[in-house]
């Protein structure tokens, strides 16, 4: 279980985050929603410990872990997606997905059946095995991303907006792929500003605005899309 317990995190003297507190189960898939700016992508630098909080607490399996530097967060299984999905452009997909597992100390062998395993549920990616990263499509990074953070064998994957600008068909195979991960009982926590994303894969929603969390509740409360956006976004 990992949890964010009111934290507040600031950008100079800008105050981005004011409070802001959820909770991702084990074994579940928790989304946030929210627009531009309302402190989604800060929620998860927070966890990681790319940005670091003023107060309030991250949690992890209850232990407090805001205090521990990137690396021994990820030791510990948090793993993340990044929504600018940061891949180096001269790697290939061979040296991404090696590269991500070096602190594992995992055996050839080892790190061999998990490229596997992990592959299996990309298939675009192993045709591209040899492919340079910045030579792939948006989707196709998306997705190598996402494996890259698997690489991690994370206990909790935080998936920063994965259908962000792709095309429909490919958005819709990035979610196929988060439906498998679900489906194998990784817990995830995923943000996103497309409403019928979240509501497809998530077990419960927050809704974030200017920092804080306006709503949650698990995804039946929000079937209604149209509903979701006129209330919380502002949207016709
Ligand atoms: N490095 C930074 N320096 C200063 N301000 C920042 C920085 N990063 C983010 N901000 C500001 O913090 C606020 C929250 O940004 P954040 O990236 O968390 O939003 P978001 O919900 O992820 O938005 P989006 O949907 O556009 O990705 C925004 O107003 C943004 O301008
Ligand atoms: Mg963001």
């Amino acid at each position: 279980m990992l949890e964010v317990k009111d934290i507040r995190a600031s950008y100079g003297r800008i105050e981005v985050l004011r409070g802001m507190t959820l909770r991702v189960p084990k074994s579940h898939v928790v989304a946030m929603l929210g627009g531009n700016g309302a402190g989604k992508s800060t929620t998860m630098k927070c966890i990681v410990g790319l940005v670091s909080i003023q107060s309030g607490s991250v949690e992890l399996n209850g232990e407090r872990i805001e205090h521990l530097p990137p690396h021994r967060r990820a030791q510990l299984g948090i793993a993340m997606s990044p929504q600018h999905r940061e891949l180096f452009p001269e790697m290939t997909v061979k040296e991404t997905l090696e590269i991500s597992a070096i602190s594992k100390k995992l055996t050839k062998s080892e790190r061999v059946l998990l490229e596997d395993r992990i592959l299996s549920h990309f298939p675009r990616l192993r045709e591209r095995y040899e492919q340079q990263a910045g030579t792939l499509s948006g989707g196709e990074q998306q997705m190598l991303a996402t494996a890259r953070a698997l690489m991690l064998q994370p206990s909790v994957l935080l998936l920063d907006e994965p259908t962000a600008g792709l095309a429909p068909v490919m958005a819709r195979e990035v979610m196929a792929i988060i439906k498998e991960l679900k489906a194998e009982n990784l817990t995830i926590f995923i943000v996103e500003q497309n409403v019928r994303v979240a509501l497809q894969v998530a077990d419960y929603v927050y809704i974030g605005r200017q920092g804080a969390i306006v709503a949650e509740g698990e995804v039946s409360m929000f079937s209604d899309e149209d509903t979701v956006f006129r209330q919380y976004f502002g949207a016709a």
